[in-house]
């Protein structure tokens, strides 16, 4: 099996090509990724000479490109978006273009060769719960609130149109807040570990940090996509999540206290515009059809996290200050 994935430089991308990698021997891999300030070859440096492994430099929204790299593969496994809410409040341009254009064109290809595609969504496309409200599931109406979710929000709604109106084999997944190995340090677990690391730098909290998000070790969400990409029903939706709803306020202490840190290096800051309150998953469709559970809880998978930020401090400090992007150049000549 070929599969394609679109952004697989990235945070999530990176940690499903090891995944896939290691775990199945035959299968071969085409990662396609622009390297934008979130992509990071570094990420995958130990799969550099496999053969089993490609890498192309290339962007989703290129039809040209996107053709003939579909026309050779057998499974399209779409990761490739802009992720960050703040950045979509600061600048929403490329968030349209590349989440909403480079989706469409993707599924043009898979259209064109008829390819399967599977679809990494959020459950930010849900919008924002109360403190009572049931957690979302895959009947939960949309109710994208940033421009983050909103392009993510048109992109499913793109993905299935072609199931219902070209019969394409689609799935889709709506995954809770990712944290683990590779997330980039703009990611808040990330961005608290790394600033504690590094020594003299607060810990921004918005608004009240109050806010609650239900996290999920990455490793867990590999594995869900590995299960749906094998034995999902085409055309079907699976919501993915942790069952380990926390506020923020909790993680951050959480995370002071495996570094033995005090509370003084916390600071409140200014909240972020339309900050949703709460998000929740209901995964018990994946967990009943599919045999799908999250494997490591909220504490074990902060410990490791921390663990493996403490081991790979040269990642983060590159990526912090940009350097990261030269491994790039150097190894390609571009
Ligand atoms: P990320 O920002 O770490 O990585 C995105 C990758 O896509 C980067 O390598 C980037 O270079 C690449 N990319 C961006 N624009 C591109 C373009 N035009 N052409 C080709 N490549 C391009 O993101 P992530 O956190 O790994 O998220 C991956 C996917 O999972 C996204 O679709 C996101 O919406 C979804 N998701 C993320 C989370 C989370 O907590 N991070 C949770 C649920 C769903
Ligand atoms: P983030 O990792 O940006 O994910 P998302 O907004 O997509 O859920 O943020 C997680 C939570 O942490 C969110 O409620 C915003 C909050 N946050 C802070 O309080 N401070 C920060 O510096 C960041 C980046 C996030």
């Amino acid at each position: 099996m070929k599969l394609l994935i679109t952004g697989g430089a990235g945070f999530i991308g990176s940690n499903f090509i090891h995944h896939i990698l290691k775990k199945y021997p035959e299968y071969q891999i085409i990662n396609v990724d622009i390297l934008t300030y979130a992509g990071n070859l570094e990420n995958l440096r130990i799969w550099e000479n496999d053969a089993r492994y490609r890498f192309v430099k290339g962007d989703i929204t290129d039809s040209v490109v996107v053709d003939s790299l579909v026309a050779e593969s057998d499974v399209v496994v779409h990761f490739a978006a802009e992720s960050h809410v703040d950045r979509s409040i600061a600048n929403p341009y490329v968030f349209i273009d590349t989440n909403i254009k480079g989706t469409f064109v993707l599924l043009e290809a898979a259209r064109k060769y008829n390819k399967r595609f599977h679809h990494i969504s959020t459950d930010e496309v849900f919008g924002t719960l109360g403190p009572k409200d049931a957690p979302f599931d895959e009947n939960t109406k949309y109710d994208p609130r940033s421009p983050y979710s909103a392009s993510k929000a048109s992109s499913d709604h793109l993905v299935r149109s072609y199931f219902h109106t070209y019969a394409l084999p689609i799935t889709l997944s709506n995954c809770s807040n990712n944290y683990g190995p590779f997330a980039h340090p703009e990611k808040f677990i990330s961005l608290v570990i790394t600033n504690l690391l590094e020594g003299g730098e607060q810990i921004p909290v918005y608004g009240d940090g109050l806010q609650v998000r239900d996290w999920l070790y990455v490793e867990d969400h590999c594995k869900a996509i590995d299960l749906i990409i094998h034995t999902g029903v085409i055309g079907e939706t699976y919501c993915i999540g942790g069952k380990s709803e926390r506020e923020n306020i909790w993680i951050v202490k959480k995370i002071l206290e495996l570094l033995g840190k005090d509370e003084s290096m916390i600071e409140y800051v200014k909240d972020r515009a339309g900050h949703d309150r709460r998000y929740a998953i209901d995964y018990s469709k994946i967990e009943h059809e599919l045999g799908w559970h999250p494997e490591v809880t909220l504490e074990e998978g902060l410990k490791k996290t921390v663990v493996w930020f403490q081991e790979n401090e040269s990642w983060w400090k590159n990526v912090k200050s940009g350097d990261y992007q030269e491994y790039y150049k150097k190894q390609y000549g571009k």
